[in-house]
């Protein structure tokens, strides 16, 4: 068991973490996830350029950033879709530079893509089925699994026997989530899962991963543009602009920050 690692603020402007952060842990302690000196991008100039960051086992770190900051190249750069030019990404203190993406999945790095990717032929009830198949346990397990999400999400188990083309969008995230969460995943990245969602389903998807952070020990990696809301439920904001961190801070103190909020945030 490792102690939960709460980093200290490091924004230019110093302060505390906030938000309800874990505390402890300090110099020595592994971070579940760690991104050190990431150089990455496409064609031509890096779009991330020596991006460091760690997000400590059981917390929820918002990733922030306005259109084009490069979260989604962070996010699909540690699920291994992409190819760092330079640096390094750790699992538990391993580098992951030669771990293909489906084994990075097997050791419990695992992305809830954006746009909500559900099977929109099959019911909910299949999709999560589907989704537990990846903990090749028996079927009671399955079963078992199956039902823990419906108590997660409420609204899925009335829609059980829909497909997934018949759900509302919040319902479609739900169900993305719930099969994510389905495989037990140590950690859990998520690219802007609350884009089009009415706010009520956005606190509610939210509150969810607060829970199973707090409860399991999940790790969370939030890409969001919904400021506030991610803020809310985060234990600390890493704030990129052009590719760099410009921020990196406790949850509260960051949604108390005027001037960082009017630089980068846009409220
Ligand atoms: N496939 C690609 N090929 C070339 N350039 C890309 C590609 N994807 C993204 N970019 C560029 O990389 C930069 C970062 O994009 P990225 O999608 O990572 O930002 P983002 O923070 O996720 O933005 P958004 O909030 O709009 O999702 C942008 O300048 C974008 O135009
Ligand atoms: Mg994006």
């Amino acid at each position: 068991m490792s102690a939960p690692a709460a980093r200290s603020a490091s924004t230019a402007r110093g302060g505390d973490t906030g938000g309800g952060a874990v505390r402890g842990g300090g110099a020595g302690t592994a971070a579940a996830l760690a991104v050190e000196g990431l150089v990455v991008g496409y064609a031509g100039a890096p779009v991330v350029d020596g991006l460091t960051l760690e997000v400590a086992p059981g917390s929820v770190v918002a990733l922030l950033g306005a259109n084009g900051a490069g979260k989604t190249t962070v996010l699909r750069t540690l699920s291994g879709l992409l190819t760092p030019r330079g640096g390094r990404v750790l699992l538990d203190g391993d580098d992951l530079a030669a771990v293909r993406v489906e084994d990075r999945v097997r050791r419990g790095l695992v992305q809830v893509p954006e746009g909500r990717s559900v099977v929109t032929e099959l019911t909910v009830e299949e999709n999560l089925q589907l989704g537990a198949l990846w903990r090749s346990a028996g079927r009671a397990a399955r079963r078992t699994a199956v039902d823990e999400m419906y108590d997660l999400f409420e609204p899925l188990a009335r829609r059980r026997a829909s497909a997934g083309h018949q759900l509302s969008g919040g319902e479609r995230q739900m169900l993305a989530l719930a099969r994510a969460l389905i495989s037990r995943p140590r950690v859990l990245l998520l690219d802007e899962p609350s884009l089009g969602l009415a706010p009520r389903v956005v606190a509610q998807l939210f509150a969810v991963l607060r829970e199973r952070a707090d409860a399991t020990g999940l790790t969370v990696l939030l890409a969001e543009q919904n400021v506030t809301s991610a803020l809310s439920i985060a234990d600390r904001g890493v704030v990129l602009a052009l590719g760099e961190v410009v921020a990196d801070a406790g949850a509260a103190d960051l949604a108390a920050d005027p001037a960082l909020r009017h630089a980068y945030l846009g409220f």
